[in-house]
């Protein structure tokens, strides 16, 4: 269940070229957020721009009672969310969707995410690793250096840390999905492939290249998915994708779904 709430703004800090980190409080979402579940927010009060914005959900904090969004300025939605002040309110929907499922079964687990995809990944490998009993593997691609996040934050969470940029001016050059060829190839042996779960969120080519992978070896993947939004609680379809089941939405039977499920 959502709830619509003015949360109070306790932090706002600027980590790259256009990248931006919101605290906000709030116990209820706080306290019921899964990862891989959003919040719509309202960026402004008055109506333009009239739509609210959905953002991930990047950390949950249910001891202090916070989360934090992280999210990069595209247009004017998030341009004037990054003007919004500490200790204003914002108005918030949340949480919403439906997040990363967790199978007891599957020991290996591996994050693949593509520039701002990286966001809801943070949250699942914090609850994987309070789960317990996996490996973590997480893989982060982006255009150059000062697209990549989060790199400290997984190294951390993880059992290991690849990242990649497409100039090489990072890591590997290249894209996230040969990180993930390499590690399936190299590391997860095809005799642990029954136990693997790989989530993914990215861009949508990023997203089809980690999905085809998956697919061919029979891993099961889970990819988070974006689109544009207007209700963002499943009454005005606009966030419609094509699936094996006919059209779903993004906002409420997604964003993440199994990655066999979409009409890619
Ligand atoms: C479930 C979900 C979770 C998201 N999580 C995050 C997050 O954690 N951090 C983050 O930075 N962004 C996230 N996004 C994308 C974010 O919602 C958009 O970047 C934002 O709405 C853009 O609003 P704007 O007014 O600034 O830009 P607009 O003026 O609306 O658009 C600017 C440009 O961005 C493109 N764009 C806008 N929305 C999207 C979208 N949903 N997908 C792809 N391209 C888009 C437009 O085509 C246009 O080129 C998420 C989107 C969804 C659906
Ligand atoms: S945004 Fe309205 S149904 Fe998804």
């Amino acid at each position: 269940m959502a709830t619509q709430e003015q949360c109070q703004v306790l932090d706002q800090t600027q980590v790259g070229p256009r990248y931006f980190k919101l605290t906000l409080k709030s116990l209820y979402i706080s306290t019921n957020a899964e990862p891989g579940q959003f919040v719509n927010v309202r960026v402004d009060s008055g109506t333009e721009p009239l739509l609210r914005r959905p953002i991930s959900l990047h950390k949950i904090n249910r001891e202090d009672q916070t989360f934090e969004l992280l999210y990069e300025v595209l247009g004017q939605g998030t341009e004037l969310l990054s003007k919004v002040i500490i200790g204003s309110k914002l108005d918030v929907l949340g949480p919403l969707g439906s997040g990363f499922k967790f199978d007891p079964e599957k020991k290996i687990a591996i994050l693949v995410g593509g520039g701002m995809g990286v966001a809801p990944l943070l949250p699942l490998a914090q609850q994987l690793k309070t789960l317990g009993g996996r490996a973590v593997y997480a893989l982060a691609g982006a255009r150059d250096k000062s697209c990549l996040l989060c790199e400290t934050d997984f190294a951390e969470l993880a059992n290991e840390k690849v990242v990649a940029t497409d100039d090489g001016s990072h890591g590997r050059r290249g894209y996230v999905s040969d990180l993930l060829l390499d590690l399936l190839n190299n590391t997860v042996e095809a005799r642990h492939y029954p136990q693997t779960t790989i989530y993914a969120c990215g861009p949508k080519g990023m997203l089809k290249a980690v999905a085809e992978i998956a697919l061919q070896r029979q891993i099961d993947c889970q990819v988070s998915l974006e689109e544009k939004m207007a209700c963002g609680v499943g009454a005005c379809l606009g966030c419609a994708v094509m699936t094996t089941g006919g059209y779903k939405t993004v906002c409420k039977d997604g964003p993440v779904f199994n990655a066999r499920e979409i009409s890619w």
